[in-house]
């Protein structure tokens, strides 16, 4: 699939030193930005009020006042219309620097300017901006729309489902969620969380299929110091990590049958024993798995315990593909072209005829997330208000579902780029991702993190150990 063409933000320079200007105009023109340039206070405030530039550079000494009142000018505008801000001082005055960043501020540069010191600054303010406008975009859009935690739907089957999680999260034995890739496992097993009294500690998942088999024990139980080579230190496993919350078990059909033994004896005792350690431990998690595999065909063929599969399946909550939620599919697809359009800044306003037809056609063999990725693409490509079938994938148009495509995107290493490429990234990422530009900001001060994000530092270790 194509990468959706990036939004180029626009920049106004401040600065009156002619050659300067030009050699940083020419740098950011290669890097493909929107230019705006003045050489005075005035004509900057002026240009403000006529655009609404993403980022304004500025040196703080210009001919006709001082750099800082056009930052303080800026921090008066309105949020939404408010430009990020990097300041060009004089080598050595950090004092200035201080104070400018005092002001609001995103960073500064000394002159003589390093190019690429720069250019590196330039985007990672104007990424650090475009996830703050993600943010706030998910905030208003989850205020608006109709659905549980972060589920969306009204279907008959959805809330179905809805009720289920509300009975399910009260009770305290294991959950066991069924459902094709991409129907919502995880944000099920989230939510169930959430409803739970255990909501508020920790929530942590973990993909039994991507971890070695060598490593699961120790991943889960933890291990003693010294238990294996390149064991020095003790370390706590998943199960302590969680205590008092709950543990997501991904793709719990692809867990080799030894560990399904151990699991087993941990669920019936609510005890672990860290490798290479005699004595167990007292566990409180509630354990939720999940698998897109038909786990009793498993166990016919001997690959699941069938011990374990009862004791999982206390508790079995299925989700319906999205194609047995047909009044779902309208509805979602719209959802997500609002979300898009607003993330991408366009005026879209939905499907034509056609393009909703093909889409009711198309059995989404990736449900939700293949839906997602499939209108972020239409957003992105389409030029007009409307969607039209040719900005749709060609799988649509001859109906050859792609049972290889849009599945399993989520674990691309792609993801921690900033800005995603094939599809809107959650709530979560977009927190951890920020959490980390924030970290990367005060150079892994968590103290001064958690003051900056404006939360308490056992929060913030809290959504690191969420990782
Ligand atoms: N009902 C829904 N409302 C809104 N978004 C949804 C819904 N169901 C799924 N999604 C979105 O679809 C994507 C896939 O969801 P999720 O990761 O929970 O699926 P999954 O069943 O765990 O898939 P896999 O089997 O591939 O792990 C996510 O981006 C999620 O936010
Ligand atoms: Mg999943």
């Amino acid at each position: 699939m194509s990468q959706p063409k990036s939004y180029k933000a626009s920049i106004l320079l401040v600065e009156d030193d002619q050659s300067l200007s030009a050699l940083i105009l020419d740098e950011l023109e290669a890097e493909g930005f929107q230019l705006m340039a003045t050489a005075t206070l005035e004509e900057a405030q002026q240009q403000l009020s006529l655009s609404q530039p993403d980022l304004v550079i500025t040196d703080l000494r210009l001919p006709d006042g001082h750099g800082m009142s056009l930052v303080k000018h800026i921090m008066q505008l309105e949020e939404s219309k408010r430009p990020s801000i990097i300041v060009i001082t004089a080598f050595g005055s950090v004092r200035q620097a201080v104070e400018a960043l005092q002001a609001g501020a995103d960073d500064f540069l000394t002159k003589p300017l390093d190019l690429d010191h720069f250019l590196l600054s330039v985007h990672k303010v104007l990424q650090n901006r475009q996830i703050r406008h993600e943010l706030s975009v998910f905030r208003e859009l989850s205020k608006n729309e109709q659905g549980f935690h972060r589920l969306l739907g009204k279907s008959r089957a959805m809330r179905h489902l809805f009720d289920q999680i509300r009975v399910v999260a009260r009770a305290q034995g294991p959950v066991l969620i069924h459902g094709e890739s991409g129907t919502g496992k995880e944000l099920v097993a989230r939510a169930l969380h959430e409803e739970s009294d255990r909501k508020g500690r920790p929530f942590l998942a973990v993909n039994c299929a991507g971890i070695p088999s060598e490593l699961l024990e120790s991943e889960f139980f933890g291990h003693a110091a010294g238990a294996f080579t390149g064991a020095q230190k003790a370390r706590k496993g998943l199960f302590q990590e969680a205590q008092g919350g709950t543990l997501l078990l991904d793709e719990i059909g692809e867990m080799p049958l030894p560990l399904q033994a151990k699991l087993l004896r941990a669920l019936q005792d609510g005890s672990v024993r860290p490798v290479g350690q005699d004595n167990e431990v007292k566990v409180d998690v509630r354990v939720i798995a999940a698998t897109h595999r038909d786990l009793k065909q498993k166990v016919a063929e001997g690959s699941f315990r069938e011990d374990f599969y009862y004791r999982l399946e206390t508790f079995a909550i299925l989700i319906p593909p999205l194609r047995e939620r047909e009044d779902d599919l309208e509805r979602l697809a719209q959802q997500f072209v609002r979300q898009h359009a607003m993330v991408q800044g366009r005026q879209i306003q939905g499907f034509n005829e056609a393009a909703m037809t093909l889409i009711r056609r198309y059995p989404f063999p990736g449900n939700v997330r293949e839906l997602q990725n499939v209108v972020e693409r239409a957003v992105a490509f389409c030029e007009t208000d409307l969607i039209e079938p040719r900005h749709l994938p060609s799988r649509l148009l001859d109906n050859t579902p792609d049972l290889g495509a849009d599945l399993h995107d989520k674990h691309n290493p792609q993801e921690t780029r900033l800005l995603a490429g094939n599809r809107l990234p959650t709530l979560d990422e977009l927190q951890r991702r920020y959490v980390q530009l924030v970290l990367d900001e005060v150079q892994g001060n968590k103290r001064r993190a958690a003051a900056l994000l404006g939360i308490g530092r056992r929060t913030l270790y809290r959504w690191l150990d969420q990782e």
